[in-house]
């Protein structure tokens, strides 16, 4: 977009600057056509801008200036007058392949989006600015996180082994994306979920043989006894410190001797975070005051609360299991 301003052998230009200037509207151009489903449309054929028009409902003008702005942003390919999607654009943009990203896009547009234009107010007051989901944009979150977290929730259950537990606390488990892949690998486990009310009652709803969903705030309710592990997945990020301190008291009182904590997050290890938790620390900011923590300073919060902090256990990147014990 702002190659013109390029000057490859002389002094710096502002090509890059303008470039991340304008990446706001790249990111709206591919949210609106997710919404018109423009790469439903384009195909691995090339189309022109009349015939994507025409497809998505929407003007010629629009169709054109939208396709320039994705071909060079690479999601499309110029191929003779028209148009065609690049591989990836084929294979998670249109329902066709195998994974399916147009929900996170309606998610980043509609909640996330909107929440960022506070920005600067976040990472002045380290507060979180996302207003409270209404049902459809719950879903939309839910469905978001499940997609990102599905991945880390196989390598869990493939390198922690859960033979030697009976009975797990899931807490802020979503729609239940860590819990279900455990109870069928494990047949001797049975599970309670915590989430809140309206995201325990889709998991409810499922009726997963030996598991029990609760719906309760964590920060009004006393949390469930009875259990000798508890796993607190991708759930830390999004609290600030003192909240983190107060969960981990919590979780102690409805521990007893013996019971294990899995904490799985995106922990800072390094000075260059991988790439999707460095914008993930942007973005739980912006959600409710949280960061993308070291996991020195979460060993020391465990410790003031009770907990023994007994190590990490790295998973693919950006992911890992913090470990405690009471
Ligand atoms: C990022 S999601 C993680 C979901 C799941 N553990 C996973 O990794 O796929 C965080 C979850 O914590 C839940 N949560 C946040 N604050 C909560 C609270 N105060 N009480 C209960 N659940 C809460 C959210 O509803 C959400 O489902």
């Amino acid at each position: 977009m702002a190659r013109v301003f390029e000057s490859p052998d002389g002094p710096p230009g502002p090509a890059r600057i303008i470039d991340l200037y304008c990446g706001f509207m790249i990111s709206k151009t591919v949210f609106a056509a997710v919404e018109f489903g423009l790469f439903e449309a384009a195909g691995p054929e090339p189309a022109t801008p009349a015939q994507l028009a025409e497809r998505c409902g929407i003007p010629e003008r629009s169709a054109r200036a939208m396709a320039d702005l994705l071909a060079d942003a690479g999601l499309l390919v110029r191929d003779g007058g028209g148009f065609r999607n690049a591989p990836d654009a084929e294979a998670f943009l249109t329902g066709r392949g195998p994974a399916d990203l147009r929900t996170m896009a309606r998610y980043w547009d509609s909640v996330s989006y909107p929440a960022w234009t506070h920005a600067v107010e976040a990472f002045r007051t380290r507060q979180g600015v996302r207003p409270v989901l209404d049902e459809a944009q719950t879903e939309a979150y839910e469905s978001t996180v499940a997609l990102v977290t599905a991945e880390t929730a196989a390598d869990l259950a493939r390198t922690y082994d859960f033979g030697r537990h009976r009975r797990l606390l899931d807490v802020g488990g979503g729609y239940g994306t860590f819990v279900r892949p455990l109870l069928s690998a494990y047949e001797n486990l049975s599970a309670t979920l915590v989430d809140l009310p309206e995201v325990a009652a889709v998991v409810a709803g499922q009726a997963v043989p030996r598991l029990t969903a609760v719906g309760a705030d964590i920060f009004e309710t006393p949390l469930p006894e009875g259990h000798d592990v508890i796993l607190v997945a991708n759930l830390v990020h999004l609290l600030p410190p003192d909240r983190i301190s107060e969960l981990f008291r919590r979780l102690r009182e409805a521990a007893s001797p013996g019971t294990t904590l899995l904490l799985v997050d995106w922990w800072r290890t390094d000075l260059a975070p991988h790439p999707s938790a460095r914008f993930g620390a942007g973005e739980f900011l912006i959600i409710s005051g949280g960061d993308l923590y070291q996991v020195d300073e979460v060993a020391g919060w465990l410790t003031d609360s009770g907990w023994t902090f007994t190590g990490l256990t790295p998973l693919p990147p950006p992911s890992g299991v913090i470990t405690a014990k009471l």
